[in-house]
This record gives C-alpha cells, sequence and structure tokens, in this order.
C-alpha cells in the first residue's frame, strides 16, 4: 500500500500566464488530497471518500472515458497515459481523500491528480523524474480530462516548499524558490471565498487562451510570453482588435509584476508587495476581463479595511481573492468583507488565513 498527499495551491500573482509561456508565483497550501494505491486482484477501481459510487473500469481498457464521471478521469486518466506509454499497470486500487473545496479556485485537481500521480510512480517503481512526473500530471489535466489549463497548479503541487513561494518559469518549467516569512513581515495572507458561483468559466477560460495564441500569431512571436515590457507599445499599435490588445497588456503587464513581486520577496520587503498585488486585480478587471462583481467587491472591502493589496486568485469568474494585511487585521478585514457581502446581497464568504506549505510527498 502506498499513500501520498498533494497541496492545493493559491497563486500570488501571475495569472493566464502560464499558457503564455510567462512567470507565475504560486504556493502550495495546507488543504489538499490524499491518495492510497493498493495492489488488487483484478480491474481498476478508484473511490473517493466524497462520492458515493465508487468506479470500476477494465484493466487497461481505454474505452468509455466520457462514461466515467469527472472527477474519476483525473485518476483513470494517469492509468490510461501510463498504460499508453507502454508501463503494464496492474490491477490497482486507488482511493482518494480530498479537503480542498472544490469549485473554489483552489486547485482541487491539481491536488487530486498530484497525489495519484505520485503514488503510483512509488508505488509501480517507475521511477519518473520531477519533469516527466509534471508532464504526467499536465497530460492528464489536459489530454484525459480534456481541460485547457496551463501547468502552473501541477507544478506548484509538486515541488512547493514551506516558507516558500514558487518562481515558476511556464516556458521550460524551471522552478526558484523564493523565501516568503509573512509572520515575520508582521503580516498575513488572507484568503477569501467568495463561493460566487463559477460563471461559464470553462468556456471563458479557453476562449482567453485562444485570444492570446492569436494576438501571439498576429505579433509574429511564438508566445506573448515574448513581448517585453518595452515592446508592449510597439505591440498595442499594431494589433486592430480592442480585444488582443487588452489581452497582450494583461499579459505582459502581469509578467513584469511577478518579477517584481519576486524581487520584492528575495529583498524580504513583503509589504511593497501590495499595490503589485492590486494593479494586478485591476488588469484582470478592466483587461482581461475575468473577475465577477463578487471578487471585485472582496478586493475593494479588504483594500477599505487596511490590506497594504488584494487581488484575485486563479482562473476567475469567481473563486478566491487574497488579501494581505496586517497580522493583527485579520478579522477586522474579514468583517469588511461579510459587512460588504452582505450590503450587495451577496452569500457569506468563507475566509483563512495561509502560509507556504511542502508540496507533494509520500505520507
Ligand atoms: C487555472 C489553470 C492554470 C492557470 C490559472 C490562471 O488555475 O489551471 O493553469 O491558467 O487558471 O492563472
Amino acid at each position: 500500500m502506498t499513500v501520498w498527499r498533494a497541496p492545493g495551491r493559491i497563486n500570488v500573482v501571475g495569472e493566464h500566464t502560464d499558457y503564455n509561456d510567462g512567470f507565475v508565483l504560486p504556493f502550495a497550501l495546507e488543504v489538499g488530497c490524499t491518495a492510497t494505491v493498493e495492489d488488487a486482484t483484478e480491474d481498476w477501481s478508484v473511490r473517493s471518500a466524497q462520492q458515493d459510487e465508487p468506479v470500476v473500469v477494465r484493466r487497461g481498457g481505454l474505452a468509455g472515458a466520457g462514461e466515467v464521471p469527472e472527477w474519476s478521469r483525473y485518476v483513470l486518466g494517469a492509468l490510461w497515459l501510463l498504460t499508453d506509454r507502454g508501463v503494464d499497470v496492474p490491477p490497482l486500487e486507488v482511493v482518494v481523500d480530498a479537503d480542498v473545496p472544490t469549485g473554489a479556485g483552489l486547485s482541487s485537481s491539481a491536488a487530486l491528480v498530484c497525489s495519484v500521480a505520485g503514488a503510483l510512480d512509488d508505488h509501480l517503481g517507475l521511477g519518473l523524474d520531477d519533469d516527466a512526473l509534471f508532464a504526467l500530471t499536465r497530460d492528464v489535466e489536459n489530454d484525459a480530462v480534456g481541460a485547457p489549463t496551463g501547468g502552473m497548479d501541477q507544478l506548484v503541487s509538486l515541488r512547493g516548499r514551506e516558507g516558500h513561494v514558487l518562481l515558476c518559469d511556464m516556458r521550460d518549467h524551471t522552478t526558484t524558490l523564493v523565501p516568503l516569512d509573512l509572520a515575520a513581515a508582521g503580516l498575513a495572507l488572507l484568503v477569501v471565498d467568495t463561493r460566487a458561483p463559477h460563471r461559464h468559466s470553462d468556456g471563458e477560460y479557453g476562449a482567453r487562451r485562444r485570444g492570446c495564441e492569436e494576438a501571439a500569431r498576429l505579433l509574429g512571436v511564438p508566445a506573448l510570453r515574448d513581448v517585453s515590457s518595452d515592446d508592449l507599445d510597439d505591440a498595442l499599435g499594431r494589433l486592430e482588435d480592442d480585444e488582443h490588445r487588452r489581452y497582450v497588456r494583461h499579459v505582459v503587464t502581469e509578467n513584469a509584476r511577478v518579477l517584481e513581486v519576486s524581487r520584492h520577496l528575495e529583498a524580504g520587503r513583503v509589504g511593497d508587495t501590495g499595490p503589485l498585488l492590486t494593479a494586478s486585480h485591476a488588469s484582470m478587471r478592466d483587461d482581461f476581463r475575468i473577475t465577477v462583481p463578487e471578487v471585485d467587491t472582496a478586493v475593494e472591502a479588504l483594500l477599505a479595511s487596511g490590506a497594504l493589496g488584494a487581488r484575485m486568485t486563479g482562473g476567475g469568474f469567481g473563486g478566491c481573492v487574497i488579501g494581505l494585511v496586517p497580522e493583527d487585521g485579520v478579522d477586522a478585514a474579514a468583517d469588511g468583507v461579510r459587512r460588504a457581502f452582505s450590503d450587495a446581497g451577496f452569500g457569506e464568504p468563507d475566509w483563512f488565513t495561509a502560509t507556504p506549505q511542502a508540496g507533494a510527498r509520500r505520507l
């Protein structure tokens, strides 16, 4: 029996930059998913502590991918892809148990797939190196589940480290650990789950990705990562479509913000990152247009309640907001959001504070 745990994540800054070969700065959370892999006598069976029905499929059977529930595809997808790549995967029972809230934009799916992939690699003695394990988890989500995501969530779920954010270059997937000691700075990172229902998030995510790729093609660069801050005005002048211009401006300025936040953190200037986080939110709201009233309200309420900076985190259209707040101002900031939500007629938000935790590991 092999047991692995992998975490969910929040992203400090760098949204929708990963699939543009750019930079992101996430950290691993305490909440996550635990996967247990055991030998079985026949078939592959998958159970989740959060689901009523187990899913059993014929070993090696690739058919029926569309017929199994979506959550199980994150598990079976790893078994299918390994088989497809020539691994003789034996009969197995895989049990998963997660405490990442689903639909909150905290990457419950990365926690699931990374815990399963780590446990399978270990249990079957595959000896996958860091890059191969990451590629497997990303391929499960992109190819087996069919979500066109950019890889940030899996990368940090695998490689996160306690006390550090992970500066990821999403072109070559190299990662650099950057220290983040919130307590030493007298600060806390408040995570507000707006509980806003994700509206059209799948279709809108794919549309943003296609729009960015089209803009890169029109500009004649491999990816928007290749447009530098110095080249931005020139690039904007060469694009006719306002949507393309807004996407390019978001991605180019967001990449610059990731590197600047990272430099501040390296130097221990945690508080100085606040205005950059807030600028990131404005860019997501006005240029990339992926926010919703609940997240904008949460950001405004956090700033009005003493946060040094605040922004939506994750793919958008709902989900969570982070606020960098003085350690002794956490309750006041959370109260501020609660009041603003009640005034606006929104449902009750949830909140917690987060510090960087370890990535995937054997238990
Ligand atoms: C989701 C995706 C990531 C990334 C973010 C936005 O979390 O899974 O790959 O694109 O949205 O930054």
